[in-house]
């Protein structure tokens, strides 16, 4: 039998339900009509041709614009994996992704790469910024891969979003003369740059010292307020974790938990 709580979104201000099952298992409904921003339905991922590894099980998962959100777990859960499909960088062994109404499973290569540059943005623990060229160049990369050359527009974006994570003095220095947090607060810029839906973040404040962790966090939500951008943290600092609206527990290649942080169950994920 379900026990059924009433809570309030605290992301989006929606009525959400929580359905929490007998075993302990709690699942998230959404009160909202509109689709949400993505929906996954029985993920599956096997890597290996001849020794066969199932890294996910069956993972669904509803996420709707403007939530801030985690997902925390073990190494070797399934975290990046996930991260990974969602974000159209790897395929699933089975299932369904549906991108507002939009099933991309159907899609080929090309349109999902297109796809992915029009509407997704990726920032990586190692940020990757190519070392031979400026904090404006680096953020200004993917507007070459989408417009093959840059205009002025993109470079007025590029400038507003360095000034935006407080780069505006740096923004004409190479990336390898700026600080890690710096450089990381960089691809943050060049992955809002096409102005995305959803940023996927994995361990985006792995390498970094406390203060840049909470200088990148505080971005996060600026980002996710201001821009609107929903967020989804892969992490292994549960501090930040916290932090978030939402957070998602996987173990095994399983969600485990999902909960929202006003919750007061929640705090002990
Ligand atoms: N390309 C691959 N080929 C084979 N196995 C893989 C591949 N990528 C990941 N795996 C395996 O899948 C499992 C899940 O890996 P994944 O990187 O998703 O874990 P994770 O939760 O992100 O871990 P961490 O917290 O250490 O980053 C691991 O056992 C890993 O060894
Ligand atoms: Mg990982």
């Amino acid at each position: 039998m379900a026990d059924k709580k009433e809570i309030k979104n605290g992301s989006s201000g929606m009525q959400s339900e929580i359905i929490e099952a007998q075993n302990g298992s709690r699942e998230i409904k959404n009160g909202s009509s509109a689709s949400p921003l993505f929906e996954i339905k029985k993920i599956t991922k096997v890597y290996g041709e001849k020794v066969k590894t199932q890294v996910l099980h069956g993972v669904d998962l509803i996420l709707e614009k403007k939530e801030f959100v985690s997902i925390i777990g073990p190494s070797g859960c399934g975290k990046t994996t996930l991260l990974n499909i969602l974000g159209t960088l790897d395929g699933a062994t089975s299932g369904e992704i549906i991108f507002q109404g939009r099933n991309l499973t159907s899609m080929n290569p090309d349109e999902l790469a297109d796809f992915r540059n029009r509407n997704l943005g990726f920032i990586f623990q190692f940020h990757h910024l190519l070392p031979e060229f400026t904090a404006l160049e680096n953020v200004l990369i993917p507007t070459w891969i989408m417009d093959k050359r840059s205009n002025m527009k993109h470079r007025e974006r590029a400038e507003f979003l360095l000034e935006t994570v407080g780069l505006k003095e740096q923004m004409n220095k190479k990336s390898t003369d700026l600080s890690g947090g710096q450089q990381q607060r960089v691809a943050i810029a060049r992955a809002l740059i096409n102005s995305p839906q959803i940023i996927f973040a994995d361990e985006p404040t792995g390498n970094l010292d406390t203060e840049s962790t909470n200088q990148a966090y505080e971005l996060f939500r600026k980002i996710n307020s201001e821009l609107e951008t929903t967020m989804l943290i892969v992490t292994h600092d549960s501090g930040l974790a916290a932090r978030c609206d939402r957070v998602i527990k996987m173990k095994d290649g399983r969600v485990e938990r999902d909960c929202r942080t006003d919750v007061v169950e929640c705090i002990e994920f």
